[in-house]
């Protein structure tokens, strides 16, 4: 979306990485949006409101300013405000904004802003996976116009190491100028799109079986980047550790075999296939029906081939048809995918070289390149999963005639 002339509202809650917040707010600033500032009274614990408002140029919206002077300041603020971004947001504020409380401005505002809410939730890697954060997660995600930042892993304030960082100011910003614009219809009719998810897992024998390390987090944000682009969005998912989101329809399975099954029955359905799961390309050619036994000698697994789910959707695409498909590169990346683009057939393809340390499969962060006819390798980008998704999204919507969120 275009941030220039954008009137934003910036909540800030009180949580260590509420200094993030100043520096977001100059970098929306100097995209030439218009920033205003609310406050929980813990976050002006963290920075005070002087600092923001000497930044904005504006008055800051907190508990202890006079309400007889502005009694409507609620109702005001959010109305004012094309977006609402709540960077960093506490556990507390997330808790309070899922479940309909509105005791302090910032979820206050929250529960009055009509408009597109986005929210960085920032916390101790404990509080993050606690089972309270994430069923409050879940829960938001699922409102309308609510859209949810990565949480990155990482060192955290407190010393200790894991997801719960807040998402950096900058990568926000970048996230939020690839979303599509929210006031403009995005698709002038309701469009389609079949996305595959998660990992496979190819048995060879009842409790063994040969997988890889995809956790499934780019189809999620692929998912919601499509889902909140107006696309009715299904799923074909093998296992994955990122969380199913409610609207979305999802068909599981488990081996590369069931995923072509599902995907080829289903595609002609679609005006759009995203490739995203890592299926394997082979597996064991027999499955023991019992545990294999350990006998302490060598054992050698024969594989056979999987079929490719993305050449054979291909070789069916009906006119009109949009796929997208991924790729994986560790070595010669650029070639490899040059030549996986050309083989397969596909109109963009995703580069994924997970060269970089913590990115890839599982980190939120990833390294990529695009290749399309209009564009042959794109120069490899770092960015957060969800960027990456708004980047397809986008490439989908210009294709299929509607308008591009770039
Ligand atoms: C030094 C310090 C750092 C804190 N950092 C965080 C944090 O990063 N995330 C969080 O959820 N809570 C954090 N808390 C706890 C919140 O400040 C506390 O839950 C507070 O009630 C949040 O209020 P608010 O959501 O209204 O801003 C921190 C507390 C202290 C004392």
């Amino acid at each position: 979306m275009e941030l220039k002339g954008k009137k934003i509202l910036l909540g800030v809650t009180g949580g260590i990485a509420a200094y993030k917040s100043a520096e977001l707010l100059r970098l929306l600033q100097k995209q030439g949006a218009e920033v205003r500032v609310v406050m929980t009274p813990a976050a002006t614990r963290f920075v005070t409101p002087l600092t923001f408002a000497s930044l904005s140029k504006c008055p800051v919206y907190t508990q202890d300013g006079a309400p007889e002077a502005r009694p409507y300041q609620h109702i005001d603020f959010p109305r004012w405000a094309d977006l609402y971004l709540v960077v960093p947001c506490t556990a507390n504020t997330l808790g309070k904004m899922a479940n309909g409380l509105a005791d302090d401005p910032v979820s206050l505002c929250f529960m009055s802003c009509a408009g597109e809410k986005w929210i960085a939730p920032a916390m101790n890697t404990v509080m993050f996976l606690s089972p309270a954060v994430q069923a409050n997660l879940k829960r938001i995600r699922e409102f309308p116009k609510v859209h949810v930042l990565e949480s990155p892993s990482g060192m955290l304030a407190c010393g200790e190491e894991g997801p719960g960082r807040c998402a950096e100011p900058a990568s926000i910003v970048e996230t939020l100028l690839s979303a599509p614009e929210n006031d403009k219809p995005i698709l002038g009719s309701s469009k389609s799109v079949l996305i595959t998810a998660g990992r496979t897992e190819e048995a060879i024998d009842p409790v063994r079986y040969i997988s890889n390390r995809s956790s499934g987090k780019t189809a999620l944000a692929l998912a919601l980047a499509f889902k909140n682009a107006g696309f009715a969005v299904t799923v074909v998912s093998g296992p994955m550790e990122a969380p199913r989101v409610s609207g979305i329809e999802w068909i599981s399975v488990k081996s590369a075999l069931e995923m072509h099954h599902e995907v080829l029955s289903r595609a002609s359905q679609f005006d759009v296939l995203v490739h995203a799961a890592a299926v394997a390309d082979y597996r064991p050619k027999t499955v023991s029906d019992q545990k294999i036994k350990d006998s302490r000698s060598h054992l050698t697994l024969e594989l056979e081939p999987n079929p490719n789910i993305l050449r054979d959707s291909v070789a069916k695409k009906h006119p009109g048809q949009i796929i997208v498909g991924f790729a994986l590169e560790t070595a010669d990346a650029e070639r490899h995918a040059k030549e996986k683009w050309q083989k397969s057939g596909a109109d963009l393809l995703v580069l994924n070289t997970p060269v970089a340390k913590d990115s890839g499969f599982g980190f939120d962060q990833v390294s990529y390149s695009l290749i399309s006819k209009e564009e042959p390798v794109s120069p490899p980008q770092m960015g957060s999963k969800e960027s990456l998704a708004q980047k397809v999204v986008s490439f989908v919507l210009t294709s299929l005639g509607g308008h591009s969120c770039q």
